[in-house]
């Protein structure tokens, strides 16, 4: 594309400068590349790039039809291609029913109706009306699922955990290794306990098996098993798996819901439970506001869509191949993982959506953590590494506990650290402090490091849903412009696959024709089996 030509002459000419000379020149600058909307600060000044670059990066985008693009995916035509479905997460937080066309009546419908579904059993459970096994109340909630049928739910029950329910635990598991489950069948009374199994496929071997383990400990520890059906339900696409597996609750989400934009749907059920339908919807409304944001402003106003312009101007005109999100908020430790789903399940492709093998690079590796953590650990390489890595600070104004001048300290880091990132610290500087010069060369920062800052009042069910939905149309944005299919996830169905002829030869070792590598492996295995 002539475009992306003059986006690579722009580059060659840009990198000459640095980020304290584009300061410099232009004291407009943060003004002119900085965006207060939503409640929230994009500044994304301290990025190598000026406002020519964003002309240019709009022009890319209008170029590869975005616009339509969008429009595409709003108004339910089939966007994932390879597996001929809608993608329409929009429609499960669209509480206006304003944008979405009026054939979409029956999706609407049927987010509305699960959502009523949601409230009363959220209102039973949290007024202690959803009754166990001799009648007790229900106290512990078990979430059993994997990737976006774990990641969201517990990023949200954990950031919100200010909000959560005293009277109620959450817990989360989701790996195959029975650590994550026995310690907690040894702390909780099954007759107290609910079990969500959330799998979309209904297929998800993780899940199942943990649904059967917690199943057996039901039936085996309590008279719970009796009762199996009070202390069992279900989250699925596959609503007839799960009544043969024996579930009779169960609650519906749909083939045009990727899993790893699932939250807004049946998914989310452990948050609704956990901070009541009420701030639930307050986090679909968050959500919603993004998505209309998304929709309707001008690709230089537009927070997800310069998020994913910048990300491909890194990716792809400066040849990063991460992206760190660093949120200073304890409550974010799941950011990251839910992120590194939700970019890298999408964007991690090397063909087009006609198949082609791509001559680009797509997805970043995406890392991170929370602030100040993470300065204490890999921050070391972000400030005097040789590799690029573009960096994404999300702040929040006020604290969700006070203590002292705890926050105002934290958002000094969040500052400084994009300052020092950014502008470094030269050779005269140290010296005028009077550092010995054969340490200058280990102590100098060269700045130059690009950051971007997502800064808004507070961590809210609100600014979460919105957090969230910036990121996952910044990931739409990005695959537009690869051109490639950023709903589909085939690369994780290989290890599946293989896995399931492994677990035979791990049982049965077996002279098969498997590679030298993988048959010491499982001698190993086999030899090792006891202490
Ligand atoms: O294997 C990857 C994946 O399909 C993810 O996309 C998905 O979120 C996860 O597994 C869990 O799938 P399910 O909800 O069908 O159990």
């Amino acid at each position: 594309m002539p475009i992306w030509q003059k986006l690579q002459q722009h580059q060659q000419s840009l990198s000459k400068r640095n980020l304290s000379q584009l300061f410099a020149e232009n004291p407009h600058r943060t003004r002119q590349l900085s965006i207060e909307d939503l409640g929230w600060l994009f500044d994304y000044s301290k990025n190598l790039l000026t406002p020519e670059t964003i002309q240019l990066l709009v022009q890319l985008a209008k170029d590869c039809r975005l616009e339509e693009q969008i429009n595409a995916m709003f108004s339910g035509e089939k966007i994932n291609t390879t597996e001929q479905r809608a993608v329409l997460h929009v429609a499960l937080r669209n509480q206006s029913k304003k944008t979405m066309s009026s054939n979409d009546d029956t999706v609407l419908q049927k987010v509305q109706t699960t959502l009523v579904r949601m409230r009363l059993l959220t209102e039973q459970l949290r007024a202690q009306k959803w009754l166990g096994v001799n009648k007790k109340p229900i106290r512990n909630i078990v979430n059993l699922g994997i990737g976006g049928s774990n990641l969201g739910p517990k990023l949200v029950v954990e950031a919100l955990e200010h909000c959560v329910d005293d009277d109620l635990s959450f817990y989360f598991v989701s790996s195959l290794d029975a650590t994550a489950l026995q310690p907690l069948f040894n702390k909780i009374d099954p007759t107290e306990t609910l079990f969500i199994v959330v799998s979309k496929s209904f297929g998800t071997e993780e899940t199942l098996q943990n649904a059967l383990a917690a199943k057996a400990w039901l039936q085996n520890h309590s008279s719970a098993g009796a009762n199996f059906d009070q202390h069992f339900l279900a989250i699925t696409a596959n609503q007839a798996a799960a009544t043969e597996w024996g579930i009779k609750h169960i609650f519906p989400f749909w083939d045009w819901v990727g899993g790893r934009f699932s939250l807004c749907s049946a998914v989310g059920l452990s948050v609704a439970i956990a901070i009541g339908f009420e701030k639930f919807l307050e986090i679909l409304a968050g959500f919603h506001q993004v998505d209309e944001h998304f929709r309707q402003t001008a690709f230089d106003k537009n927070i997800p869509v310069l998020l994913g312009l910048i990300g491909v101007w890194y990716t792809n005109f400066w040849q990063a191949e991460t992206q760190a999100v660093l949120a200073y908020q304890h409550g974010l430790r799941s950011l990251v993982p839910y992120l590194q789903q939700l970019d890298m399940e999408s964007c991690g492709k090397s063909v087009d959506k006609t198949g082609q093998r791509i001559s680009y690079n797509s997805g970043p590796i995406v890392f991170g953590g929370t602030g100040t953590d993470g300065q204490h650990a890999f921050f070391q390489l972000l400030h005097q590494g040789t590799r690029l890595v573009p960096c994404d600070f999300i702040g929040f104004t006020q604290p969700i506990y006070k203590i002292e001048d705890h926050h105002q300290r934290l958002m000094s880091h969040f500052i400084a650290q994009q300052q020092a990132l950014a502008f470094g610290k030269t050779e005269q500087q140290l010296k005028q402090e009077g550092v010995e010069p054969k340490l200058c060369p280990f102590r100098m920062f060269e700045g130059n490091k690009p950051s971007s800052c997502l800064l808004t009042s507070k961590l809210t069910p609100r600014t979460l849903g919105q957090l969230i939905a910036f990121y996952e149309h910044k990931i739409f944005t990005e695959g537009v412009i690869w051109n490639i299919n950023v709903f589909d996830q085939w690369g994780v169905e290989l290890g599946k696959q293989l896995a399931k002829e492994m677990y035979h030869l791990l049982q049965q070792p077996h002279n098969s024709k498997i590679d030298t590598s993988s048959a010491a492996q499982i001698r190993f295995y086999a030899q090792n089996l006891k202490n």
